[in-house]
């Protein structure tokens, strides 16, 4: 098993590979029997931060995760989220799905749970007590949101520093094809709160990983040939150099691909090997000006 670099998870002291795994596409598959394959490689490259949620395959994403845990037998960190709807919002469902996630997990804490999304008109202040009552029962050792705006995030934090636990990550949509992060605040509040931006879609659906020659014209043309140029560059792939660009952005952003096949997960943890340059870092910014 390679170590590979880490990433502080917010000020929580918690370390985690700066490169995790986002399995909701696990759940797809009509044969689970390649999910077990990609597990190992991960945590073979040192990859082993699994994102999952209780929505994934409805449940399936979370039951596949568990079964990899049990077979592989080594320590992995383990995200799971809760989503909340119309009559589940309190602190008594999150407590009630937490404990389904971790039945079908088959382990007795996560390392990170997550509220999913700010259901509207729902009380943070209810979801922050929720992720509180989770840390104290033991069951979450960390707690995060996930699509909450700098807002909501804000206030989920000062609720939970009431009882002197801080908010982990937000994990939200960001990759070079969409920078949100960077002009609605969200990435601002979490240097500010000392909270981890956990990417998700870090390779815009694979669009940020195939060669520009296989892709159909569109506003992400420039991004693939600048990706493309600085991959061969390092001999490395676009969804590398993609992943790079991540990680170089703030020490606060930890991307999880989403990879289905071993050998995409492997590549993607290749990206730990190499740096971009300062140079190449401002071409693939500029080469991404018009999706900004
Ligand atoms: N919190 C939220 O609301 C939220 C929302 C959406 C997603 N997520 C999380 O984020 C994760 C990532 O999202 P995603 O999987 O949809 O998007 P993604 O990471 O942007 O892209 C994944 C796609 O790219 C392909 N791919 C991955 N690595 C590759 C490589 N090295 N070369 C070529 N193709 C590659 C994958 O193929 P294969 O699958 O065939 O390997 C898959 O089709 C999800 O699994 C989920 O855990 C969270």
């Amino acid at each position: 098993m390679q170590s590979a670099p880490l990433r502080p998870l917010g000020k929580t002291g918690a370390e985690v590979p700066a490169i995790g795994v986002g399995t909701n596409r696990w759940s797809y598959g009509a044969n689970d029997a390649p999910v077990f394959e990609t597990y190992q490689t991960l945590v073979d490259a040192g990859g082993g931060f699994i994102d999952t949620a209780e929505v994934y395959g409805f449940g399936k994403s979370e039951r596949l995760v568990g079964d990899c845990i049990r077979k592989d037998g080594r320590p992995v960190f383990v995200a799971s989220k809760f989503a909340p709807f119309v009559a589940r919002t309190s602190p008594r469902h999150l407590m009630a799905a937490l404990e389904g996630s971790l039945a079908r997990l088959g382990i007795p804490s996560v390392d990170l749970y997550y509220v999913h999304f700010p259901f509207p008109f729902a009380d943070l202040g209810g979801f922050a007590d929720g992720l509180a009552e989770a840390v104290k029962s033991g069951k979450a050792k960390h707690v995060g949101v996930s699509n909450f705006n700098a807002d909501q995030m804000r206030r989920v934090a000062d609720r939970l520093s009431r009882s002197n636990i801080p908010l982990a990550a937000n994990e939200v949509h960001y990759s070079l094809a969409h920078r949100n992060p960077e002009t609605n605040g969200v990435l601002e509040a979490c240097r500010d709160l000392d909270v981890a931006l956990v990417a998700y879609f870090p390779l815009a659906s694979g669009r940020l990983a195939g060669p520009p020659a296989d892709a159909k014209q569109d506003k992400l043309d420039a991004v693939r040939r600048a990706l493309a140029e600085v991959a061969q560059a390092h001999q490395a792939t676009p969804s590398q150099a993609a992943l790079n660009w991540l990680l170089a952005r703030d020490p606060h952003v930890i991307p999880i691909p989403g990879a289905s096949k071993a050998h995409h997960g492997k590549a993607n943890l290749g990206a730990l090997d190499w740096r971009l340059t300062d140079e190449e870092f401002a071409a693939l910014d500029a080469a991404t000006a018009p999706v900004k």
